[in-house]
């Protein structure tokens, strides 16, 4: 042993097992349902060039003048670990022309975004996202599948206690007019110099201000949603019924202003009571302008990105498992090294059957093997003694109830097969 010791980096979850196990069945839930809403599985870099993020997330906004992990690679060219997952989809849909074939593009991405916040409970400097794109239609019709689509994600996982916010962000028509009127009224506030100087850059931004004082100074505010243009209230109105329709509740939240500057029309995020600071456990809304701005069509496209991260902690609040408890569901149990070498076979032919088994190593004796069956969560419990092997057999126990059965060694696949 030496005096070495590491630590993961500041702010860096790890998920070990069983945590891992929720872990991975909340990003496999909530990807099988976007794959069975017909999006399609793409792999993104984890790093882009910088000039894509700060051009498609907006230069001003805390994400890219604050939070990117950005470096000169050894050719001198600056990259940027991605922050978010639709820049780089729209990157890659323009180089690869998916906008020029059947519209709407729908894709599904998951893994690690990298943000140098600083870190508390709820906010990580990797965090796992899964995240969907629909782009080239700007049909209300699809604004409503995808939040029911996330809707249905958390429902899936087993999530309750959480809350739809939905707005609209209007658009190129009524935004300035907007801006301009906001701006006005912001500059007669005694807000504080940088508060100021944001709502010269991005007065929208201000609407989000969490301090109360500030709040109280914005109660009188003008609301984008009382200045849409036609367009975009019609837009607003089709998506507000067929969630309706769908039996998916939200409530109007005028404020809603979202960390990314490409925002239009729609806009939603999800909130978990049980969360704290850090609540939104995912939002999204529709892009109107960004395909254009890196480069690309006019096309519009929606989409959502989905915290893991945080749907794990609004799962352990609830008191909720994701996960199956069971690590694999048949445990062999030798008893002596011929018994060993038996057993290894017959897991190894289970496995390739499809079956998920594990077996103790080690020459355990009985005691320590059972405990190992019994954390594995395992459902059937094979042992192989002396008496069983020579008998050509083995003791299958069932771990709930413990009842134990002889079945012929070569019988045991098709009996496990048949109750699994
Ligand atoms: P976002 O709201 O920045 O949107 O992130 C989506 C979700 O990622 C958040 O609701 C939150 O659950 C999780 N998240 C963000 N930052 C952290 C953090 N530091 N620690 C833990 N979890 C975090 C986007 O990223 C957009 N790309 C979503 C989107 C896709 N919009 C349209 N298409």
């Amino acid at each position: 042993m030496t005096d070495v010791s590491f630590s993961a980096p500041k702010g860096v979850p790890d998920y070990v097992p069983p945590v891992s196990r929720e872990f991975l069945a909340v990003r496999e839930t909530f990807t099988h349902e976007a794959q069975r809403a017909g999006f399609e599985h793409i792999e993104l870099p984890i790093f882009e060039d910088t000039h894509l993020f700060a051009r498609g997330v907006g230069e001003s906004t805390d994400v890219v003048t604050k939070e990117m992990y950005t470096f000169e690679d050894r050719g001198g060219r600056s990259v940027t670990l991605r922050p978010e997952g639709t820049a780089g989809v729209m990157r890659a849909v323009i180089e690869h022309n998916l906008d020029r074939g059947q519209l709407p593009v729908k894709l599904v991405y998951s893994g690690p975004f990298f943000r140098y916040e600083r870190p508390q409970a709820g906010r990580y400097r990797q965090l796992q996202q899964v995240g969907v794109e629909a782009i080239g239609v700007d049909d209300p019709a699809l604004d409503a599948e995808i939040i029911a689509l996330a809707d249905r994600c958390y429902k899936s996982v087993g999530l309750t206690g959480y809350r739809l916010d939905l707005s609209s962000l209007g658009d190129a028509e009524c935004r300035p007019a907007y801006r301009e009127k906001l701006q006005a009224f912001l500059r007669k506030l005694p807000l504080d110099e940088e508060t100021q100087r944001r709502a010269e850059i991005n007065p929208l931004r201000v609407l989000d201000d969490k301090r109360p004082e500030v709040q109280e100074m914005l109660v009188d505010a003008p609301l984008l949603l009382d200045h849409l243009s036609n367009s975009s209230r019609e837009h607003f109105e089709v998506v507000k019924g067929l969630l309706d329709d769908f039996g998916v509740s939200y409530t109007i939240n005028p404020k809603l202003v979202r960390g990314l500057d490409y925002y239009t029309k729609t806009c939603f995020e999800f909130v978990h009571e049980g969360l704290g600071a850090q609540s939104g456990i995912g939002g999204g809304g529709r892009y109107d302008g960004l395909m254009a701005q890196l480069g690309g069509q006019e096309l519009s496209g929606i989409g959502f990105g989905l915290g893991v991260d945080r749907t794990l902690l609004a799962l352990e609040a609830e008191g909720v498992s994701a996960g199956s408890p069971r690590r694999v569901d048949v445990y062999g149990v030798p008893l002596g090294s011929e018994a060993k070498r038996v057993l290894a076979g017959v897991v190894n032919n289970l496995r390739a059957a499809g079956v998920s088994t594990d077996m103790s190593y080690g020459d355990r004796g009985l005691k320590g093997a059972m405990k190992g069956a019994s954390r594995s969560g395992a459902r059937y419990c094979l042992v192989l003694g002396e008496q069983e092997l020579a008998d050509g057999n083995v003791a299958v126990r069932d771990m709930n109830n413990h009842e134990q059965e002889t079945v012929s060694l070569s019988a045991v696949q098709a009996f496990l097969e048949e109750r699994l």
